[in-house]
């Protein structure tokens, strides 16, 4: 494709819309996180969700544009994230997409969330890392990892069999009283902390599995919590900082060794991180110095591209364009919408 295209993305709880070009150049790329509209609830409350991406939206899409020095009619092709996510927040994104392709007279095309969080990376100026590559996405819906070959051909290697590493993250931090989301604050906090104090578990640490399980850590930190309570009334500032570095460390344990061992087992040495956990400060030098010590190329993306936006799903859109796909304007959202298998 060589006009512009015009990204949106309203799946969860960041309204976003980008403008690339035919190249994949990012010509703006802007996001509203929804956070303070959700922190009073202690998590996303879909109902709320959908209402700002329908307030925000119109105005997102009018900066992206306007930052871009474009018109509406200057855009060749519209494509929104269609899936999964939560229902009635696809639907603002989709059907705002749909309704301007329409009017425009433009190609539409759906793009799966996660497929781009897996092509957040080839942003780069550069081009980014070239497929084959082990695709990492840890958010604060899913964690998962994938084989991505080229011609964007997909399998999914493991998953979480239950929380994804941001919930873990976040529903830590909601037990420790750091508010929501906890991933950023954790990690913060982290720097200050002793992570041996606690041994918090690495579950399925089976060779056989490329699967995830965090739901046991998260019980072991209430436990910790708890004990912490009952010996000594409220934790002290150095409690917190401890429990936070010990169960960043885990975390990060969990997801760096599975993805080492995809590289190693599938023999394709490129890793790629994506995912708003993939902000995390240890998981990226983790990554870093694993993949070094086993003779594998790791790319980690900006942060700002790792957490949801739109430029990720203009990526991941000019990707399949360039494949000849487009979708019909009939194409509904789907909120558990699978990617590789
Ligand atoms: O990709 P994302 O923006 O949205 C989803 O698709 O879920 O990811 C949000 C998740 C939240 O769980 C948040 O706590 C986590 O990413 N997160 C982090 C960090 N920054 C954001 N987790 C760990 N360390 C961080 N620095
Ligand atoms: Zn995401």
């Amino acid at each position: 494709m060589t006009g512009r295209l015009l990204a949106i993305e309203t799946s969860c709880d960041e309204t976003a819309a980008a403008v690339l070009d035919g190249d994949g150049r990012v010509l703006s790329n802007i996001v509203h996180s929804q956070v303070e509209d959700h922190a009073p609830y202690g998590g996303v409350v879909p109902e709320i969700a959908s209402r700002e991406h329908l307030a925000r939206l119109p105005g997102l899409v009018k900066a992206a544009l306007d930052e871009a020095g474009l018109r509406p009619a200057d855009l060749s092709a519209v494509a929104a994230t269609y899936g999964p996510g939560l229902i009635g927040a696809l639907l603002v994104g989709l059907q705002y997409a749909k309704g301007l392709a329409q009017g425009l007279g433009t190609t539409f095309i759906g793009v799966h969330h996660l497929e781009g969080h897996l092509l957040a990376g080839s942003l780069d100026e550069d081009g980014g890392p070239a497929p084959p590559f082990i695709g990492l996405v840890a958010s604060g819906g899913h964690s998962a990892l994938y084989r991505v070959e080229a011609g964007l051909d997909i399998t999914l290697l493991g998953e979480t069999r239950d929380d994804a590493a941001g919930e873990a993250f976040d529903k830590s931090a909601k037990l420790l009283g750091l508010g929501y989301p906890g991933g950023a604050v954790i990690d913060r906090r982290a720097e200050d902390g002793d992570d041996a104090r606690f041994a918090f578990p690495v579950s399925l640490r089976d060779r056989r599995t490329y699967d995830f399980s965090f739901s046991g850590l998260k019980t072991a930190v209430r436990l910790a919590v708890e004990k912490l309570q009952r010996d000594q009334g409220d934790l002290s500032d150095d409690d917190v900082n401890d429990v936070c570095a010990s169960l960043r460390k885990a975390i990060v344990e969990a997801l760096v060794s599975k993805s080492i061992l995809a590289c190693r087992r599938t023999q394709v040495h490129r890793l790629v991180l994506g995912g708003g956990v993939a902000a995390n400060s240890l998981l990226r030098s983790e990554a870093v110095r694993r993949g070094k010590d086993n003779d594998i190329e790791v790319y980690v993306p900006p942060r700002a591209l790792c957490t949801d936006n739109a430029a990720m799903i203009g990526a991941a859109a000019l990707a399949r364009l360039s494949q000849g796909k487009s979708h019909e304007l009939t194409l509904a959202p789907k909120p558990s919408l699978p990617l590789g298998g």
